[in-house]
């Protein structure tokens, strides 16, 4: 790849400044994406929220990063207990999204059926995926920390994938076909 210069000149035309954060909100909530529960074992307990910030980094090493927003009750137990379980969705799971977004942590993790990895780290049964990550690195930004860890183990089964899209809950209208 060519060498980059170290400014890059960046573009300046932004043709409507979004004032209303509802409607910046609505923009955003138009990209689409899958839907997961990260989750962490600290101090004895399991922590764990809805999250659909999870993207991968790098490949080699293998890295992959989601948003944390700093006045989350986890925040502290994401970043003591040194690394998290990324659990991707299914449909079958659609419940959790819910589950997992609110409440105290043990009415988040009732009846959801887990299996543990390293340090302990929760994982959920049922995922589509799942990635157990040691802390890499955490970037404050804004409001929130990006969360990047190292992917230790991973595993991902067949089932129907959960997808997020202008704030609901959805499905792939048609399976993949093999090209
Ligand atoms: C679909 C969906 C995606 C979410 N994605 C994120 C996310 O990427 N980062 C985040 O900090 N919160 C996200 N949240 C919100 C958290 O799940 C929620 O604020 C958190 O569980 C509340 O816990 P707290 O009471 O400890 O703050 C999302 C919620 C939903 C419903």
């Amino acid at each position: 790849m060519r060498d980059l210069p170290d400014a890059m000149p960046l573009p300046v035309a932004i043709a409507h400044p979004v004032h209303d954060p509802a409607d910046y909100r609505k923009a955003l909530s138009c990209f689409a994406t899958g839907v997961t529960v990260v989750s962490t074992h600290w101090q004895g307990e399991d922590w764990g929220m809805t999250c659909n910030s999870f993207s991968s980094v790098s490949l080699e090493p293998r890295l992959v990063l989601w948003n944390i927003r700093k006045a989350a009750s986890s925040l502290e137990a994401f970043v003591r207990s040194g690394g998290f379980v990324v659990s991707v969705l299914s449909q079958a799971q659609k419940p959790l999204v819910r589950q997992f977004s609110q409440g105290d942590m043990a009415s988040r993790f009732a009846n959801v059926p887990i299996q543990r990895g390293e340090a302990q780290r929760p994982r959920l049964v049922e995922a589509l995926a799942w990635f157990d990550c040691q802390l890499h690195q955490l970037v404050d930004a804004g409001d929130h920390h990006i969360v990047i860890g190292e992917v230790v183990a991973f595993n991902c089964h067949d089932a129907e994938a959960l997808v997020f899209w202008r704030s609901q809950l959805g499905r792939i209208a048609s399976s993949p076909t093999a090209s």
